[in-house]
């Protein structure tokens, strides 16, 4: 996916607000349909497209309510694109839709998983409404139903994706809004904020990547953050006599980890001042 990234904040509901900003941005249109028992957070606008009646409540507000039944397996799939298609064209009939925000398998709404074919009609019959698919990621992405995305199971390749819990896998948090390049519309500090991001996991969110074989393979001088675990051998370097450079980017290229973590290097690099910063040879 050729998609570009965005750090709308730690949470996964600022990924959600990112993503129907941008829908609503780049189509000029306010609708934005969800799915009955979707949860996608809780600030307003992301609340706007979470179905629990309690949680909408919360808002203090009238929130639009149109949200058409999401897949279930008790109808067979043919009649359940015939019935999506049918209560699309239904909700759209007060106004066209900037997006449809789906979730591929529901978390919070009871581990309601969508069949492919159906989550294919979906994002065919969005695009036929001029609308942008989304799919919230946040809850099943990042390797969580098996691939990285859990929409490559139907082959699709929605125009926005939100990801978030925690990207690196290791609870730190950190939400990123990817959306295609064409859409990639903001203006410099449209959506912006203090806090993009919560730094250790800028460090851990490409070690899972990188696992998968998605990103640059490792070399010499390069910080293991650029290229990831898959690269570096299962075991540190051991004993005594270990360069302090190759345990350092073993464990990531700092050594206050390594002191904590390498005995053998320990007195080696101690008051070795930030030499990992310095390009490689
Ligand atoms: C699918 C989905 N979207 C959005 C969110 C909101 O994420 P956060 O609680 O980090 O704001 C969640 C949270 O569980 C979720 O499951």
């Amino acid at each position: 996916m050729a998609h570009r990234v965005q750090f709308p904040g730690p949470g996964g509901t600022n990924a959600v607000e990112a993503a129907l900003k941008l829908a609503r941005k780049v189509t000029g249109r306010h609708k934005v349909l969800y799915f009955q028992r979707g949860f996608h957070g809780m600030t307003l606008g992301a609340l706007a497209v979470t179905a629990d009646p309690m949680k909408r409540a919360g808002a203090g507000v009238p929130l639009p309510d149109t949200a058409p039944p999401y897949d279930a397996p008790a109808v067979d799939e043919e009649r359940a694109v015939a019935r999506l298609t049918h209560q699309l064209a239904a909700a759209t009939r007060s106004g066209p839709a900037a997006a449809v925000v789906v979730e591929t398998v529901q978390g919070e709404g009871g581990v309601n998983p969508a069949r492919p074919g159906w989550l294919r009609a979906l994002a065919r019959l969005t695009r036929e409404h001029g609308a942008l698919p989304v799919v919230d990621d946040i809850q099943m992405g990042c390797g969580r139903t098996g691939p990285s995305f859990s929409f490559e199971e139907a082959a699709i390749v929605p125009d926005i994706v939100c990801l978030s819990k925690s990207i690196g896998g290791y609870g730190t948090p950190m939400a990123l809004t990817l959306s295609r390049p064409e859409y990639d519309i903001w203006k410099p500090g449209e959506h912006n904020g203090t806090f993009r991001g919560y730094n250790p996991a800028f460090v851990t969110a490409p070690a899972p990547l990188s696992s998968t074989g998605r990103t640059r393979p490792w070399k010499p001088g390069r910080p293991r953050w650029a290229s990831g675990f898959a690269a570096r051998s299962p075991r540190p370097p051991g004993g005594t006599g270990c360069p302090p450079r190759a345990v350092a980017a073993w464990y990531g290229g700092c050594p206050s980890t390594v002191r904590a973590r390498h005995r053998p290097c320990a007195r080696r690099l101690t008051g070795a001042a930030c030499w990992w910063r310095r390009p490689a040879p």
